[in-house]
């Protein structure tokens, strides 16, 4: 055949492949508006998923053509308060779709799991870990390593003229209690001032030999790093379908990232064989996978324990430092919030986790950092069941994947009111507070709602507490923004900060 013909036919079988389900419309969603290359093709998605700022790309779309947006040529994206609770909501409702299939690894999790009949089983044996009882027993471990974090800020960059970059110390912080949480120990980052963590070089010899009181060689890596490029190769494979993701693994940026994805079970691994080789006493987050059973009296396997403990790892890490540097920078800008919420502390002489719950204006700057800056922007999508689904008042066909976007929802004026965009605690303080918290979405709701929210709340209440009663901070670039990357968490790429002991507090 001629070379021209070849290409020829091969391009118009590339235009039939889209436009062909396009004009079947199997899902009845022509009539929605969206970017024509986005009704299409998923090309356009992964494009913009690729590019880091997929939570604004939607936003600005949503503001132009209206709530109901189709983002790819089988989703949907509803930018509608009223149709939360009918997808996020419902126990028997719409299930994850496909983009999580982008986040497997190993054996299906609690958070990557599509059947509801495994998430019910996974999702029950990590509540027996996470329960109101054990979140309690964690806060000494939480407040040991703040304390430890405040001590370190203090010698290191307490009234000097040097400029610290808070996303990195908010890391260390993070990596270093979850790790004491799951493992039993601290992965020693604090101390380094450094964001490094040992890695298993291979995965399976190292899960073999859980148990055995023998750890294999491991390589010393940055594991903050790796889960960042974790995030963002699952977010972006997840938005191609399934027949390209093949293809895309064998360009250089995805088989870099796929390398760090990779590295991240490896991670996880070795913290698992370390902590099995030494004391069984310690009752941490480990051990109460381990030790949970399922409705049949089984326990968890070596592989599905592996995951849950890198479920753990994943979801309660980069989500946490985040939404700590979010809010720390918001209150920073604000030299009248800080002053506000450092009256309420100063007023306050105990430091628990109880007594930090019920300071309002403390929790007012934590409510307003995640609605401002959610660290999980972007609308998680769900499939519709058999026999369809009506959300916000409008029916659609089973086998379409709908999404509400958190990022557009946090600043719907019609909940929040005329200024969205600022940093204004205040808002929780007044008017219908109830109202507003159904409407946040940081933590989503639901079944698939997470898992480690009152855990992460905890995390968060202690370090504002702790840092704003000892320091006045202050940002290195007061007038800018942040600037954030996107890839399945929201991240600043950094924020510079510098601090000052504050003379009228107790410490
Ligand atoms: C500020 C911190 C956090 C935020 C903003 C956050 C946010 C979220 C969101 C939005 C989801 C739903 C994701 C989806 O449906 O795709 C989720 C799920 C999950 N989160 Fe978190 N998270 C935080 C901290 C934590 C912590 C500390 C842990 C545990 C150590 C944790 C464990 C989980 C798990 C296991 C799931 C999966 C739940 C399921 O599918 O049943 N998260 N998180």
């Amino acid at each position: 055949m001629d070379f021209s013909i070849a290409l020829y036919t091969f391009f118009l079988a590339i235009v039939l492949f889209h436009f062909i389900p396009w004009i079947i419309d199997a899902y009845g969603i022509r009539s929605y508006p969206g970017p024509l290359l986005a009704k299409l093709s998923d090309f356009w998605l992964g494009w913009v998923a690729f590019r880091g700022h997929r939570s604004e790309i939607i936003h600005e779309l949503h503001r132009k053509l209206g709530p109901i947006v189709r983002i790819a040529p089988n989703h949907i994206s509803i930018a509608d308060p009223k149709a939360i609770k009918d997808i996020y909501a419902h126990r028997n409702g719409p299930l994850k779709s496909e983009f999580y299939d982008g986040f497997l690894s190993i054996v299906p999790g609690t958070f990557t799991t599509r059947s509801r009949k495994v998430h019910a089983r996974k999702r029950k044996m990590l509540a027996q870990a996470l329960t109101t009882e054990s979140i309690a027993q964690f806060e000494t471990i939480v407040q040991h390593h703040v304390c430890y974090l405040v001590d370190r800020l203090g010698a290191l960059f307490e009234d000097t003229d040097e400029w610290f970059d808070c996303l990195a110390w908010m890391n260390y912080l993070i990596f270093d209690t979850i790790g004491d949480l799951v493992f039993g120990t601290p992965f020693g980052m604090l101390a380094a001032g450094k964001d490094t963590a040992p890695v298993a070089q291979d995965l399976n010899a190292t899960m073999a030999l859980y148990g055995s009181g023998i750890t294999t060689a491991f390589t010393e890596f940055p594991a903050a790093k790796i889960l960042e490029d974790r995030s963002a190769h699952s977010a972006h494979m997840g938005v191609l379908p399934a027949h390209w993701r093949p293809v895309a693994r064998l360009l250089p940026w995805y088989r870099e990232k796929n390398r760090r994805f990779q590295a991240f079970n490896r991670l996880t691994a070795m913290a698992i064989a370390k902590r099995l080789a030494g004391s069984e006493d310690r009752d941490d987050l480990l051990n109460k996978i381990r030790t949970a059973k399922d409705e049949n009296d089984l326990p968890l396997g070596r592989e599905e324990l592996t995951v849950e403990a890198a479920t753990l790892l994943l979801g309660g890490t980069h989500t946490t430092s985040t939404s700590l540097c979010a809010i720390i920078y918001s209150i920073a800008q604000n030299p009248q919030c800080q002053a506000r919420l450092q009256r309420e502390l100063d007023d306050t002489s105990l430091e628990t986790a109880d007594a930090l719950d019920s300071l309002p204006y403390l929790n007012a700057c934590i409510n307003e950092g995640l609605r401002l800056y959610p660290a999980i922007g972007q609308g998680l999508p769900r499939v519709i069941p058999p026999g369809g689904l009506v959300a916000c008042g409008v029916y659609f066909r089973a086998g379409t994947v709908v999404s509400v976007p958190s990022f557009t929802i946090h600043r719907c004026e019609a909940i929040w009111g005329d200024e969205p965009d600022l940093f204004l605690p205040e808002r929780w303080l007044q008017g219908d507070a109830s109202k507003l918290e159904s409407n946040l979405l940081s933590f989503s709701i639901g079944p698939r709602s997470c898992a480690g929210r009152l855990l992460a709340l905890m995390q968060l209440r202690i370090t504002i507490a702790s840092l704003f009663r000892r320091f006045n901070f202050a940002l290195k670039h007061p007038d800018d923004q942040m600037n954030i990357k996107e890839g399945f968490v929201r991240r600043p790429e950094y924020c510079f900060v510098g601090i000052q002991h504050r003379a009228s507090n107790s410490s």
